[in-house]
């Protein structure tokens, strides 16, 4: 399965087949794939939380306000955005250095360079942390995909009874949860997507209006 087709393959899951069960292998696979996305300064502000325990997605899913496919799919992974990420730049920037990609002086600037653009800015901090984790989450759905399996992302929850019930430090925004297993019968089809035309200014240019159908 190319790219293309991943992307045209998946869909939202509601059903979810409750005898599935994932590997830690197949979860490991998963958060790999994810991390595999780009990250502003490569600071990675992804978690995942995954939650596959039968009494635990019980208590996820009152959480999840209900929402069956919690209880059902193999696992939910609660996918966190660190929102203090910049504080890791200096190790980031170290592992750049061993891997050959900067000198020390290198990333020595690197890591200061990264940690002055957050200061004093935490909104900035915080959506940087959402855009990023959610560039993961997306890898990781597609990752799932091409093994064959249904996931479905949610925002349907209450972050503060998840922060209470899953000792979430605060540091870390939950950015959404994805459902993931073998999909059961009766999921709804592909949605239409608007047309590239609907979504698309073409050739911007500076001082012209810009209007999307
Ligand atoms: C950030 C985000 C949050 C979502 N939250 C929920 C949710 O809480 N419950 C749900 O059933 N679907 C949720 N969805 C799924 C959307 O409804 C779905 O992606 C959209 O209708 C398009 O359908 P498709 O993904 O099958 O193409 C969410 C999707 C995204 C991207």
């Amino acid at each position: 399965m190319n790219v293309q087709q991943a992307l045209a393959a998946r869909i939202s899951a509601n059903k979810f087949d409750t005898a599935h069960e994932l590997t830690p292998e197949e979860v490991e696979a998963l958060v790999a794939a994810a991390m595999e996305a780009p990250s502003a300064f490569n600071i990675q502000h992804a978690r995942f939380l995954v939650v596959r325990d039968p009494a635990a997605r019980a208590a996820l899913q009152q959480v999840a306000y209900g929402q069956q496919k919690v209880r059902d799919a193999a696992a939910t992974f609660v996918v966190l955005g660190d929102t203090r990420g910049a504080e890791r730049l200096p190790l980031i920037a170290e592992r750049s250095r061993e891997a050959g990609l900067l000198d020390a002086a290198g990333a020595a600037g690197f890591a200061a360079k990264g940690q002055d653009a957050y200061a004093g800015k935490p909104a900035f901090a915080r959506e940087e942390a959402i855009r990023s984790a959610s560039m993961a989450a997306m890898a990781l759905m597609l990752a799932a995909t091409e093994r064959g399996l249904a996931s479905g992302p949610m925002i349907g929850f209450d972050p503060e009874a998840l922060r209470r019930e899953f000792h979430i430090d605060e540091r870390y925004l939950p950015v959404m949860m994805i459902a993931v297993g073998r999909a059961a019968p009766g999921n709804w089809p592909r949605k239409p997507r608007l047309q590239p035309g609907e979504a698309l200014v073409d050739d911007a240019r500076p001082g012209l209006t810009h209007a999307f159908s």
